[in-house]
Formats: C-alpha cells, structure tokens, sequence
C-alpha cells in the first residue's frame, strides 16, 4: 500500500522530452512526455479501448496515439479521435494526472486530483536549483522497498561502516545524534568536533587537517529525506575552505520492493569546477551502490522475514520508526477519505 495524495519524483526533468517515456510509479504504470510547449504530462500506460499499453503508440503533436488502432488522446486525456468514426463519447478518455517540474525534477500526484497542490511538494528540494548552488542529480533503481532506503538515510551511524572510502569517518557513529521529533516534524542531527575527514570530503576541498562536520537530517513523508553537510577545518570558520552541500533524497516506490532513487547533491563551494561535479557524481554513485547492494541483500531476507520480528532496537531506530509510523498515518487517513465507512484506527 502506498500513499497517494502526495507528489513523488517520476523523473529527472532532463529524462522527460518529446517521446513517450514509459515508467512505474507506486504499482501505476504511467507514459510521461512534454507538450510542444514543453509542459509535462503524466498519462496511464494504458489505453481505454483495448487496454493495451500506450507506451507501444507515438506523439502527434501534443497529443498520444495509441499503436493499436489509432486512437488518439489530448494530453488533457480527452480523446480526440476514433479513426472510421465521427462522434466521439465524452466518456472515451484516458486518465492523465496532475504532473508538474519543479527543481531539476518531474513530479507526479497519484491521488485526489483536486488536492494536488504545489505548496504539498517538498520545499526543502528547492535547493537544487538556487543561484548560487551549483546542481547535480541523478538517479538509480535499487530492488528494495523505499521505506528500507529511508531507514538508511535516518541512520547514518552506518556511513562509518559502508561508506569508509568515500563519506564515511569514525566520528559519524562515534557521536550520538540528537533526535528532533515534534508532531510530524522528524530530524536528526550531529556536530563531529575535529574528527579526521571523509576521504570524499579530501577530494573536494582539499581538507589537510581535522574537520568540524556537520549533519542535519530531515524527513518529509512519504519519502523525502533530505541532509545539510557543513565541514571546515578544526577551530575555523571555514574562511579558506569550506565544504556545503545538500542532499535531496526522493525514494520513489515503484513496487513493493522496488524503489527509484532519484538524488541531488547541490553544493554551496566550488561553482565553476566542472571536474569536482563529475567527481561528486561518481563518489555518490560509489556510495549509493554501496547501499544499493546492502539493501537489496536486506529486502531478499525480508521477502521471507517480516521486519516486526525483530525484538531489539538501537537509539537511532527512533527516527525511522516515527518515519514509518507518519506514512502509516497517512495511508490510514486516505483509506478513511476514499472509503468513509472502513474502520483504519485513525
Ligand atoms: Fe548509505
């Protein structure tokens, strides 16, 4: 079960152009494209006639024609034309949802139609496009549920153990988080007083001494969380160098167990250095692969175990248990919405 009434990532904007791009969101198998005038559209890979895909079609202008018998439909999902027939039921339509791009990304409301506003998008991704922060983003597809990626992200203890080569240092486990939880409000934060800096943090600003990191998590339901680093040299204010960037991370489900993981890694330093971006983008790669692996090892043990079996819990467990138990909420709510008679507990 996935919550719907809320936006999810569908795409990195620059994935989505003038030809049909099929891909599944939270179980909905949906067609994405631009309009000429470069609006994007979110459309069911499904025609309403024959219910055959109509990712197999093609665009004609701004509209999609289905690669079966030709019907064709608006990007407003209105059909627009039955070839061989003259009068066209305003019923004959396919289902098109609310689709928006917003900082560098295609985002897409699965639910209530009329509810899908873009005040309700994250607003913390809005620093992967700021002026002066330089962008990255990508994505990769992780064979886990996203919940288990939101866990990861909660409990960055584990960078000191999967990430050594790249964000990782021993001070990450070392220092107890404090743990923010108010209402639906979920952040963990650390401040790593001179500890030794992460061999990626070298890389990019030539740290030659201890560092002062620090890390500020934030979760925003469904699947959005997203990490403030700040690191200078011990003692500085960071007045020769200073490292800061922000990573947005948007877990989009695309099944049960299967996850799109589409990233940002917008930084506040070094803005005309093209070599440090490619540089960064391989060091996050190496890292998210590192997860990708861990996870995908964790999800296969868990298409046979449940996670509520386990019996014991560390300190850090807290935030990704009140994350859960938010989205939990929100499905609870949503069912009570769309069946008013069920019993949900909420
Ligand atoms: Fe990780």
């Amino acid at each position: 079960m996935f919550a719907k009434d809320c936006w999810y990532v569908a795409a990195l904007a620059r994935e989505v152009d003038r030809t049909l791009l099929a891909r599944t969101i939270a179980n909905e198998q949906l067609i994405f494209y631009r309009t000429e005038a470069g609006q994007p559209v979110a459309m069911l890979d499904r025609c309403p006639h024959r219910l055959v895909p109509l990712s197999a079609g093609k665009l004609v202008g701004d509209a999609v024609q289905c690669g079966y018998h030709g019907i064709t439909f608006n990007h407003d999902g209105r059909c627009i034309k039955v070839p061989g027939e003259h009068q066209i039921s305003p019923k004959f339509c396919s289902t098109v949802f609310p689709a928006v791009e917003r900082w560098g990304f295609v985002w897409v409301w699965l639910g209530d139609p009329a509810a899908a506003d873009e005040s309700k998008l994250p607003q913390d991704f809005h620093w992967g496009t700021e002026p002066e922060w330089t962008p990255l983003s990508d994505s990769l597809r992780v064979e886990g549920n996203y919940q288990l990626l939101v866990d990861n992200l909660l409990d960055l203890s584990h960078e000191a153990f999967l990430h050594m080569g790249t964000i990782g240092n021993a001070a990450v486990a070392e220092t107890p988080a404090e743990i923010t939880i108010r209402g639906d409000f979920v952040q963990v934060a650390r401040f790593m007083k001179d500890c030794q800096p992460p061999k990626l943090f070298v890389r990019a600003a030539g740290f030659n001494t201890n560092i002062d990191r620090r890390q500020r998590i934030l979760f925003t339901p469904p699947c959005y969380v997203v990490i403030e680093v700040v690191a200078v040299p011990t003692g500085t204010q960071g007045e020769e160098r200073r490292l800061a960037w922000w990573v947005l991370n948007a877990l989009t489900p695309e099944t049960e167990r299967t996850t799109h993981y589409f990233w940002g890694l917008p930084r506040g330093f070094a803005h005309d250095d093209a070599e440090l971006t490619e540089m960064l983008r391989a060091g996050i790669f190496k890292t998210f692969e590192e997860d990708r692996v861990m996870i995908e090892a964790q999800q296969r043990i868990l298409d046979r175990v449940s996670l509520d079996t386990r019996t014991v819990y560390t300190k850090a467990d807290q935030a990704p248990g009140r994350a859960r138990s938010m989205v939990s909420a929100m499905i609870a709510l949503e069912a009570k919405r769309t069946h008013p008679g069920l019993d949900t507990g909420v």
